[in-house]
């Protein structure tokens, strides 16, 4: 079957290095405004298996493009739409934490199921939910490890006595994947979040960290609140350094800038969102995952 990855103008250096690596053809959606501010959106014509490419960052406008653009490929002869959205929006909100909040995973994970053949992601913020195919119910969903990716980056750029830092008992499985092939220590701590801004943070009493380079590793950085306080903690415990890496940067330029004045350097990230600490390129990954599970 022909196939081709279709990709929005944000994003368009992942998407082209993602096509590369699958040896497909790469067109870019041409989108416009109406004066209302409704989305136009235009696509390449396409037979076969289309691959719609888009990080859901910042998401809701995206998503209303998104389905625009699902809907004019089938309408142009595609069989199969694949959506390949590197980040993943409203993975977080998993349940109604108060009454009459909205199940936003639940929602959001129906539109897609309802509008692609298969999904493709990296990383989702999964806490409660044990597989990404319960978010897409009936279509195959691909849940895309960064860690191996992050892990290769890191071989021969981090000291030997380097101490991986996890903030809370949910990066765990992150910490330990990454910490592991490098042969280095990991720990995480315990947190409790009181709001956006506001998270409350217990390293393990044991940890044995005077003098010695730490890590910090999470699924994702949004307004850096939590590294700023892990920073703090691992400062008064000794640590001689404080970097990170994450799979998804959503921090804005501001945060960022926060997090280098606090000491937290360097700061790195996949380029599963671009963004300034974007370096990380998930291509080779997102190819091998895509090609494993049959979707071309
Ligand atoms: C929480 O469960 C996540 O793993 C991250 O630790 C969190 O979302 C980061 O958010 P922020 O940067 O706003 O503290």
């Amino acid at each position: 079957m022909t196939a081709a990855l279709h990709h929005f103008a944000e994003g368009a250096t992942q998407a082209r290095q993602l096509a590369e690596a699958l040896g497909l053809p790469s067109h870019e959606i041409a989108t416009r405004r109406f004066p209302d501010g409704e989305a136009l959106v235009q696509v390449a014509p396409q037979p076969g298996t289309a691959l719609l490419f888009r990080a859901l960052d910042r998401p809701d406008a995206k998503l209303v493009e998104l389905l625009l653009a699902a809907s004019a490929l089938r309408d142009s002869g595609a069989e199969r739409v694949v959506l390949v959205a590197p980040y993943l929006a409203y993975m977080r909100q998993d349940i109604a934490f108060a009454p009459g909040q909205a199940v936003s995973q639940r929602v959001i994970g129906t539109l897609i199921a309802v509008t692609f053949d298969a999904l493709v992601t990296v990383d989702p913020h999964l806490h409660r939910t044990p597989h990404l195919s319960l978010v897409a119910p009936g279509i195959p969903a691909i849940n895309v490890s960064a860690a191996p990716t992050i892990a290769a980056a890191l071989a021969g750029q981090v000291a030997p006595d380097t101490v991986l830092v996890g903030p809370d008992e949910e990066s765990l499985p992150w910490v330990q994947a990454v910490a592991a092939p490098l042969g280095l220590h990991a720990i995480v701590g315990h947190k409790v979040r009181h709001g956006d801004r506001d998270v409350r943070i217990a390293l393990p009493e044991d940890a044995d960290l005077a003098g010695r380079p730490t890590l910090l590793v999470d699924d994702l950085i949004s307004s850096g609140g939590t590294l700023l306080t892990c920073a703090e903690l691992l400062r008064a415990a000794g640590a001689s350094s404080v970097a990170a890496v994450a799979t998804h940067c959503l921090a804005s330029d501001e945060d960022l800038a926060r997090l280098s004045a606090h000491g937290i350097a360097p700061v790195m990230a996949t380029d599963t969102v671009p963004c300034a600490s974007a370096a990380i390129a998930m291509a080779s990954a997102l190819a091998e995952a895509i090609r494993a599970a049959g979707l071309l």
